[in-house]
């Protein structure tokens, strides 16, 4: 069976939890596509040239230490913006969602751009205050020193550069479910996720 779940969204609106969750619930495979920027990301911050470093990703740079912290954040955001660099990242993440067995994948343009067949579109939001909220809990308990209007400036410089840039901005699809999660917590968050999902697939 081909399913994929496109789920897309700002920064830290709970798009990687729901969509593990997702995922392990209908058994499917799930990629969290912003960690394929953040490795490239992170190899520029070692003096990699970005277009180069895209085309010769390898898997085991997803598993890099340090890939969630918020200076390589700040640098995956940087070269999300060379269309170069989505375009070396495009394949890749069209066989995966397109693969044998179902796949969810959570990131800023695949309902738009890399699958826009998905058979359910997700777009999971939050307010930049409850978003960035969740972001300095996880920072602090990876043990990141963050303070929170720190961590709302970065979220805030994120969504603009992630939503204005020229190549693939971040938005919703025209016909993706809109998930606000301000006021939901994750179980309420992956619940009405799971339902969309069951929905289409008709169980
Ligand atoms: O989801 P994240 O915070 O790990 O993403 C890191 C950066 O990568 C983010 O600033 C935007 C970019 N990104 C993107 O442009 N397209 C995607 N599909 C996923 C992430």
């Amino acid at each position: 069976m081909i399913f994929t779940v496109a789920i897309d969204g700002p920064a830290a609106a709970g798009k990687g939890t729901v969509g593990r969750a997702v995922a392990a619930h209908f058994g499917f495979a799930h990629l969290d596509t912003g960690l394929l920027y953040r490795a490239v990301g992170a190899l520029v911050r070692e003096g990699a040239e970005p277009v180069a470093a895209a085309r010769g990703l390898v898997p085991e740079a997803l598993e890099k230490p340090g890939l969630r912290s918020p200076e390589v954040a700040q640098a995956a955001s940087e070269v999300a913006a060379i269309g170069e660099v989505r375009a070396a990242l495009l394949d890749f993440q069209r066989g995966f969602a397109r693969r044998e067995g179902g796949a969810v994948l959570d990131g800023r343009d695949i309902g738009t751009v890399i699958c826009p067949e998905a058979e359910v579109k997700l777009f999971v939001t939050a307010s930049a205050e409850a978003r960035a909220g969740r972001r300095l809990a996880e920072l602090v308990e990876a043990g990141h020193a963050a303070n929170f209007d720190s961590v709302l400036a970065d979220v805030q410089a994120r969504d603009a550069r992630d939503s204005e840039r020229a190549t693939a901005p971040l938005r919703p699809a025209d016909d993706a479910h809109l998930l606000d999660t301000s006021e939901l917590d994750v179980a309420q968050a992956v619940a009405a996720a799971i339902a969309k999902v069951s929905a289409a697939l008709g169980r």
